[in-house]
């Protein structure tokens, strides 16, 4: 019994002591050119987040990893495994345009990368282009020039007497300049097949993009929605003067 108590006292200390580290850039929610101190603060924040902040738990943003993701289209079953998300941390943010009440966070961002490289695990059954798929390896992904659309609308939740931010919504908008597919042996030991398949999807990258943009841009968006509110959870919300 006891050992229980004074594990259970150790775990609510270690709970209370997490914050963000002192470094971590904020901002004064009310005051003037909040969107430019956002934009800085987002910046910084996406590069001290790169290995991530056993801080508050924050796994790392590069390589960003997500186990699995599934998209299902017209006939076209496709599942991807061990998602590794390379270069976020290196993204540019342009602009914040930030509307801050004391109930309510809404902002729109622009950021662009010059490359995102993702590697994964893949299976892909059904048809595409005038293939008809059923096999599955290792894949390669990279997109180049992309500028990204961010919107996030949270409101204002009230925890042990204390106010935070509650992100409800998070989306992202991917534009890519040219995508590039590299999809290992997606035809079984037929090694010149898999080649003409891959140069028919690199040539009209386009088809397969926008055909599973939705999609990933809800997965990126699941991702996003949770990566942001365990970070606000640590942005304490002063008063407005
Ligand atoms: C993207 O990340 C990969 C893997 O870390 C690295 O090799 C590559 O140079 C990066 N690309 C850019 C444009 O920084
Ligand atoms: C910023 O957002 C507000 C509210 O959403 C909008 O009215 C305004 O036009 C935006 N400003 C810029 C520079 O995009
Ligand atoms: C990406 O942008 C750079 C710099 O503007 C340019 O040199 C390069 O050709 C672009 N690449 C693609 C694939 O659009």
């Amino acid at each position: 019994m006891k050992i229980r108590v004074v594990v259970l006292s150790i775990l609510i200390f270690l709970t209370s002591c997490k914050k963000l580290p002192s470094n971590f850039k904020l901002c004064d929610h009310f005051g003037p050119n909040l969107n430019e101190c956002l934009t800085d603060a987002v910046t910084s924040a996406v590069h001290q987040m790169k290995n991530g902040l056993p801080e508050i738990d924050a796994p790392p943003l590069d390589p960003l990893q997500i186990s699995s993701a599934a998209v299902e289209k017209g006939g076209l079953h496709i599942h991807f495994f061990d998602i590794h998300v390379y270069n976020i941390t290196d993204s540019l943010v342009h602009h914040v345009n930030a509307t801050i009440t004391s109930s309510r966070i809404h902002m729109t961002m622009l950021a662009s990368a010059e490359e995102i490289l993702t590697t994964m695990d893949y299976n892909i059954k059904g048809s595409l282009l005038v293939f008809t798929l059923n096999g599955g390896d290792k894949a390669v992904i990279r997109f180049k020039n992309v500028t990204f659309d961010l919107e996030l609308d949270g409101d204002v939740v009230e925890k042990n007497g204390e106010q935070r931010f509650r992100i409800n919504t998070f989306t992202a908008k991917l534009d890519p300049a040219l995508v590039t597919y590299d999809m290992q042996d997606i035809f079984q030991g037929q090694k010149e097949l898999t080649d003409v398949f891959n140069r028919a999807l690199n040539e009209n990258w386009h088809v397969f993009f926008y055909e599973t943009q939705p999609e990933f841009e809800e997965i990126l968006s699941q991702f996003l929605v949770q990566y942001a509110n365990n970070v606000f959870k640590y942005v304490p919300i002063e008063k407005p003067n």
